[in-house]
């Protein structure tokens, strides 16, 4: 069979072959025979109830503490629309989601980058902060991180909730892999330690249905939810009801955990046949292989420029994203490659055009 002429290793979205087609057709038929009036209907600003009460149910809170959104993007820009004023001091972890940093950018916010290490953030760096001001927010994205792949340890979260109480600031625990994972699974939640209502809980079904369906949720103190719905309603009315009825009816059903696994499984398949194909083909990258997610963080030689070598890689028909997308500033010599985009058996062609293109920059050769 012909190689595909693009093989792209920079979408973080999985490619069609994983998603659930048929459990959404089944779940769509149900949800229109058996909840068609809530589905056809306007909701409120926290969306789809029954949902918001299965997703209570599974973080051991009160359906009040929790609203649906569409999209876990949308339940960050709700909350950094709210909560975060010009000048206020943001720390975010470094490198981070590009997405979220565009968000704090755009509010204005002073951002302090804070190190991530194998174990997570640099909690040093967040007391730092802490010490010569006070801190708003800290953002982490504690599972199978994107774009770096690690996870936060438990002990790290345990301090950081001790560190939002004693310096009185909100964590954004944005956790959209959680269940995606391929050994272990994730470690307690921040919003499960926390007992003084310092955690915004964000999460979606992106990762576990399918991106296109649009829906996430956040959960938190009842008081600070039920302003963020208010704000939610002025602005959209409801979230789109249908597809979270579609959702909920997976989640009821089960089916909903069966992708899961199914999903997870194919992860993990593609996960090895990058880190085999990396380490055959490009001997000279550093990476910890992740335990979950969607990515894999490449570090090479200091001399390699990724956005120069993106343009070798384009040409050679194997895109990535290069590291200063998820930076305030530096990542030059790294980049993110995600696996979800990628069938195994196209993996190890992807990453000899990758090798190729990356042997035609050290040769100064035009891409
Ligand atoms: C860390 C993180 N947060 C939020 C999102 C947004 O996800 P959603 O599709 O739920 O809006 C993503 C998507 O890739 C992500 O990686």
């Amino acid at each position: 069979m012909a190689e595909p002429t693009t093989i792209s290793f920079a979408r973080g979205a999985p490619s069609p072959d994983i998603m659930p087609v048929e459990a959404v057709r089944a779940a769509a038929e149900a949800a229109l025979a058996e909840d068609w009036q809530r589905a056809l209907s306007y909701g409120t600003g926290r969306g789809h109830l029954g949902l918001a009460e299965w997703i209570a149910e599974m973080h051991e809170v009160a359906p009040e503490q929790v609203m649906v959104t569409n999209g876990s993007m949308e339940a960050a820009n709700i909350v950094i629309d709210q909560m975060i004023e010009a000048g206020d001091r943001v720390v975010v972890e470094q490198p981070t989601y590009d997405r979220t940093l565009a968000l704090f950018e755009r509010a204005g916010a002073e951002l302090i980058g804070a190190p991530l290490e194998a174990d997570g953030i640099d909690l040093d760096a967040v007391e730092r902060a802490c010490q010569e001001g006070p801190v708003k927010l800290v953002h982490v994205i504690p599972n199978f991180h994107n774009p770096a792949g690690s996870s936060l340890s438990i002990e790290k979260r345990k301090r950081l909730v001790e560190l939002a109480a004693e310096h009185d600031f909100l964590i954004l625990e944005d956790d959209p892999y959680r269940l995606v994972y391929f050994e272990e699974p994730a470690a307690e939640t921040m919003l499960a330690m926390d007992g003084g209502g310092h955690v915004l809980h964000a999460s979606s079904f992106s990762k576990t249905v399918s991106p296109g369906v649009r829906v996430g949720y956040l959960v938190g103190p009842e008081d600070v939810i039920s302003a963020l719905a208010e704000y939610a309603n002025s602005i959209y009315i409801s979230p789109n009801m249908l597809a979270e009825s579609v959702v909920w009816e997976l989640c009821r059903s089960g089916a909903l955990e069966e992708n899961v696994v199914k999903v997870n499984e194919a992860l993990k398949e593609r996960r090895d046949a990058l880190v085999k194909s990396l380490n055959e083909l490009i001997p000279e990258a550093r990476f910890d292989p992740p335990a979950g997610g969607y990515f894999l963080w490449l570090d090479l030689e200091d001399d390699v420029d990724t956005e120069a070598l993106l343009i070798g890689a384009q040409a050679e028909g194997a895109p990535f994203v290069a590291g200063p997308d998820f930076m305030i500033s530096g990542g030059k010599s790294s980049l993110r490659l995600s696996f979800a985009s990628v069938p195994a058996d196209q993996i190890p062609e992807g990453v000899s055009r990758i090798a190729r293109a990356l042997e035609k920059l050290r040769a100064g050769a035009p891409a």
